[in-house]
């Protein structure tokens, strides 16, 4: 059923998966890969049909269900972390998804970002003033990874002494750690999270924990194992992407100087431009997997049951047929519809929090360093060399 021939990605694919994702999308919307690590997935390259995936309910995104464990057999390997703490949403379909999606909309909500944001702006600025002097910065490390963790822990309700260790367990989780070190990390992630629960039982507070913990609407309430993996949710879908996102418009801003001018002279352009950076060069390569249960014609193949179907968000983002000169940063285009926060039933519940955090960022680094540069040779940057993440491995910036 499965008649395309296969398209095997190398390692060089992280390091530009722009061109890679043109030279597909010429050949059409659909395409039968094998990336470095042995899976096999048939990759979505069009921004119409990435739509269609992203809301087609025979696709079902349950990978620790049968629709998962199937299309392990057929040989084509996900990475599955240790469950229940990543048993969550992300991998649910309705109407176990619907429920507790409800609850994580509410716990995200617009209203809840806007009165944390004062929060937000301190962390950014406490971060700055930290900054080591004038000079270079690994500026992923010194600002954005610290800036999205702490504002995501912060919110949760994770006290800043238990932080490190917390972060620790989370991206040993997801690291190439072997498996007994990744059962010890999740392990200790469910014991810590368990005892904020008891605490909090005892006495809410003001923080996402108690606000999740509380009955909703109808009175329904999560049970402990879905309160461990929605955490989870939320710790995994912020940490990286927020971080990746501040540095890929950072790296943008140094590496485009007529923006970073732009800005300079009109602050107000910051929600614009990370809205263009969030198409042009998003922290999101791939989205997660969904997978077929019956044989699907997508894009004018068939895809027999049990095979992982993957929407290239990177690649359908700059989908000629969607948008005007795909490949150029345009902070005025008039319909940025997007999708690096995915479509559907699945889209990103942080989206409102992702844009406050960025906006703030880049508003205050800007403030702060009007002068930044970039203190190496674009040309010897480094990329993640991961799926989901389009990150870079280090971002040596001059403050100036
Ligand atoms: C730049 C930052 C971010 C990007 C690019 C991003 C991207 C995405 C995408 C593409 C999806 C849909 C995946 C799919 O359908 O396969 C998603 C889902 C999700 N994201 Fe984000 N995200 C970001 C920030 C955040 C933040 C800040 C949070 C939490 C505070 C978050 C939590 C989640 C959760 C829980 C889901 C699962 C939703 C569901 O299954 O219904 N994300 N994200």
């Amino acid at each position: 059923m499965t008649t395309q021939s296969i398209h095997k990605l190398s390692e060089d694919f992280f390091q530009d998966p722009h061109a890679v994702y043109r030279e597909m999308r010429e050949r059409g919307p659909v395409h039968h890969v094998e990336f470095p690590s042995g899976m096999r997935a048939w990759l979505v390259t069009e921004y119409d049909l990435a739509k269609r995936v992203f809301t087609d309910p025979s696709l079902s995104k349950r990978l620790y269900g049968e629709p998962g464990a199937v299309a392990q057999t057929n040989g084509n390997t996900v990475l599955r972390l240790d469950p229940p703490v990543n048993d969550h949403m992300l991998y649910r379909d309705p109407p176990h998804h619907t429920r507790l999606r409800r609850i994580a909309m509410k716990a995200l909500s617009g209203a809840v970002v806007r009165d944390f944001t004062p929060r937000i702006e301190q962390i950014a600025d406490d971060l700055l003033d930290a900054q080591p002097g004038p000079g270079t910065v690994d500026l992923l490390k010194t600002y954005a990874y610290p800036f999205s963790g702490s504002t995501i822990c912060e919110l949760i309700g994770i006290d800043a002494a238990d932080r490190t260790e917390f972060q620790g367990w989370l991206t040993t989780q997801i690291s190439t750690a072997e498996a007994p070190e990744k059962h010890a990390a999740a392990a200790a992630f469910e014991a810590y999270v368990h005892r904020l629960f008891e605490e909090r039982e005892e006495k809410a507070a003001d923080d996402l924990i108690s606000e999740l913990m509380a009955p909703g609407d109808d009175g329904e309430r999560l049970d402990r194992r879905e309160l461990v993996s929605m955490i989870n949710a939320i710790l995994l879908g912020s940490l990286g992407t927020v971080a990746g996102l501040v540095g890929n418009t950072v790296l943008t801003l140094v590496t485009q100087p007529r923006l970073l001018a732009e800005l300079r002279r009109d602050p107000g352009l910051v929600p614009a431009f990370i809205e263009e950076v969030l198409r042009y060069e998003s922290a999101g390569n791939i989205a997660s997997p969904r997978f077929t249960t019956e044989p699907v014609r997508l894009g004018g193949h068939t895809v027999g049951s049990g095979e992982i179907v993957l929407v290239a968000a990177a690649a359908v983002n700059r989908d000629p047929h969607h948008f005007e000169q795909p490949h150029a940063m345009d902070m005025s285009r008039p319909e940025n519809r997007h999708l690096a926060f995915g479509y559907g039933i699945h889209r990103c519940p942080g989206a409102a929090l992702a844009r406050t955090e960025a906006r703030i960022a880049v508003t205050r680094l800007l403030a702060r360093h009007p002068d930044l540069s970039l203190a190496v040779d674009p040309g010897d940057l480094r990329w993640q060399p991961s799926l989901i993440a389009r990150t870079l491995v280090a971002l040596p910036i001059r403050l100036g």
